[in-house]
């Protein structure tokens, strides 16, 4: 694994990896005894949108290994000013590391990788968000011990979020179940990939998804860079929301997860995200174990 760009690179194995050093690597922080796997190596974190969870979990996972984390805003670099991604990628080659980036489109996260010559890790782009469904992994296998033959269940917009979990879900073998919107679903190729596999069913039926489910997940029904859509995926949207009613359809045990930030009132509602909270911020949290994994097998 040479970079983390999206999970259709990884295999089931690799994932695996990443989820017991993350683990692992937990296990270590929480007893005061993180080791210094990336001690004097640097990650340019560039960001395009805005974050809570992805800048700070990397800067202080960085921290924690014994490297040096710089946070780049896109705005004051020349890239804001048009300077390609492809030069970028070959001056910060010389300077850094690894790259951690957030930005709008997939290609621009390739072609760094394809122009650079140091680890690439896709933070979010509109089509994936690898980071984030490791850290769920991780927090689903917490919880249930297992990741094989849960029901999994997601309940909204086919965006970035839903493409990497149908992928991530796919490969570890989770029974895959995602209630969509017909003009909301995953990308083309993602559901093309997953509908090719046994365990994944798309569906318009919320009720149907989340029937004897095991985990619960929905994320917003505007993305960054949706905000002029917002009100009609409010009427687009409207059903699609993990609520009392859908709880009770589920498992008694089932564990409900967002990728955060969450809004309350419209994909998920207020009683549900407060019952929950517990899981949704350990899965926050768990970003930050997850990413180490991914820092130290990328950089380490
Ligand atoms: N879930 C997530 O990526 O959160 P941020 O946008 O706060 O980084
Ligand atoms: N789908 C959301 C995820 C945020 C972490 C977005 O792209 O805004």
């Amino acid at each position: 694994m040479r970079h983390l760009l999206k999970l259709g690179d990884l295999t089931t194995e690799e994932i695996t990896d990443i989820l017991n050093l993350a683990d692992q690597l937990k296990y270590e922080q929480k007893n005061g005894a993180s080791r210094p796997l990336l001690k004097g190596k640097t990650l340019g974190l560039i960001f395009q949108k805005a974050s809570t969870r992805t800048r700070v979990s990397f800067e202080v996972g960085m921290v924690q290994l014994g490297g040096y984390p710089l946070f780049l805003s896109a705005s004051d670099l020349q890239i804001g000013r048009g300077e390609p991604v492809q030069d970028t990628a070959r001056v910060l080659s010389r300077y850094l590391n690894g790259i951690m980036i957030r930005t709008f489109a997939q290609r621009e996260v390739e072609d760094l990788a394809a122009y650079g010559s140091i680890p690439i890790i896709n933070g979010l782009t509109d089509y994936a968000h690898p980071c984030q469904v490791l850290a769920d992994l991780m927090t689903i296998r917490e919880y249930k011990s297992t990741l094989r033959g849960l029901k999994f269940c997601y309940i909204g917009d086919g965006n970035n979020v839903a493409n990497s979990l149908a992928v991530g879900c796919v490969k570890m073998g989770l029974d895959v179940h995602m209630a969509c919107p017909k003009d909301f679903r995953p990308d083309a190729d993602i559901v093309k990939w997953a509908s090719a596999q046994d365990n994944f069913t798309l569906t318009t039926d919320v009720m149907a998804a989340a029937e004897g489910a095991d985990v619960l997940y929905t994320d917003v029904w505007a993305s960054m860079g949706q905000e002029g859509e917002a009100a009609g995926r409010k009427v687009a949207f409207k059903g699609y929301q993990v609520n009392k009613a859908v709880m009770k359809a589920a498992k008694p045990d089932a564990i409900v997860q967002h990728c955060l930030p969450a809004h309350r009132g419209e994909e998920i509602t207020d009683d549900v995200f407060e019952a929950h909270a517990t899981e949704l911020f350990d899965e926050a949290e768990n970003r930050m174990h997850a990413q180490k994994a991914v820092l130290v097998k990328l950089m380490g």
